[in-house]
């Protein structure tokens, strides 16, 4: 019911506008939603069904506009489930985005750096998620449009990734790659915590994104996922770990983001 009318008035407002690429902007990458020209802005308290968000550094708003010759959405604030919001609330977004058209999903968030090589502040291409979060948007009657069980083989689309190591490439920006551990926070790791998500394969971890990519895959959408990587784990040298330091380390590279992104969406197919 709160999809069908988020999706009722969303539809209305837009008007001729109809996304391909939708964007979900992380902690302290809101200044991504104002690259976009010819912007229309729709805060989340418009729209039926949505809560406000709450946590700092998120804008809470729906921007669509043009970005390289595109027409894109983006998602600037996302619903956490460490807010307290049910699995549901946190995909709302994107089944709306999904909703509006939207084929491709590009995920963004902030994370702390598993990989000994990362520098930090930089950016990790997401080749692939453990969800830690014992938590599933999936569960419970199937939505429509969605599969039951779907496939997770290749989350994050071969081609997209392709083009995102080109982009990355030919701007000069070093793009790692790795796996994202999501967890449910909101606190950030102990150091055994770190120590296990790396032995279990984690190169980067951070508390979002899991629940939207498994969403937009049950819905077939296309997934990018790209972390601003913007401290070291708990216990890896980086000292104290604070929310200010994740937001300043994710302004550092947010340029970098853009100009990655950039290169990603004027190179999608036709
Ligand atoms: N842990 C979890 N989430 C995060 C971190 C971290 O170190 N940095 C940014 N988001």
């Amino acid at each position: 019911m709160r999809l069908e009318a988020a999706t009722e008035f969303a539809r209305k407002t837009l008007g001729h506008r109809k996304p391909r690429v939708a964007v979900v902007l992380g902690s302290g990458l809101g200044a991504l939603a104002n690259c976009v020209s010819d912007a229309m802005r729709v805060p989340y308290a418009d729209i039926p069904g949505f809560p406000a968000a709450t946590t700092a550094g998120h804008g809470g708003e729906l921007v669509v506009g043009r970005l390289e010759d595109a027409y894109v959405i983006l998602q600037s604030g996302r619903f956490h489930l460490y807010e307290g919001y049910d699995p549901e609330t946190v995909v709302l977004p994107v089944r709306l985005l999904a909703e509006l058209g939207a084929e491709y999903l590009i995920v963004t968030n902030a994370a702390g750096g598993l990989n000994p090589v990362f520098g930090r502040p930089c950016l990790m291409l997401i080749a692939d998620h453990i969800n830690y979060m014992w938590r599933n948007p999936l569960t419970g009657p199937v939505a429509k449009g969605e599969h039951r069980w779907p496939d997770l083989n290749v989350a994050y689309d071969q081609d997209l990734r392709e083009l995102a190591r080109k982009a990355a490439l030919n701007a000069g920006i070093t793009l790692h790659e790795g796996v994202y551990a999501g967890v449910l926070g909101p606190n950030y790791e102990t150091p055994a915590e770190i120590r296990m998500l790396r032995r279990l394969g984690a190169d980067a971890v951070g508390m979002s994104t899991v629940p939207e990519v498994i969403t937009a895959r049950a819905r077939g959408m296309r997934v990018l996922g790209i972390s601003s990587i913007t401290n070291a784990g708990a216990g890896l040298g980086g000292g104290k770990l604070s929310h200010q330091e994740v937001l300043e380390g994710a302004n550092k590279v947010s340029a970098q983001l853009e100009a990655v992104l950039r290169g990603v969406i004027s190179h999608l197919p036709a």
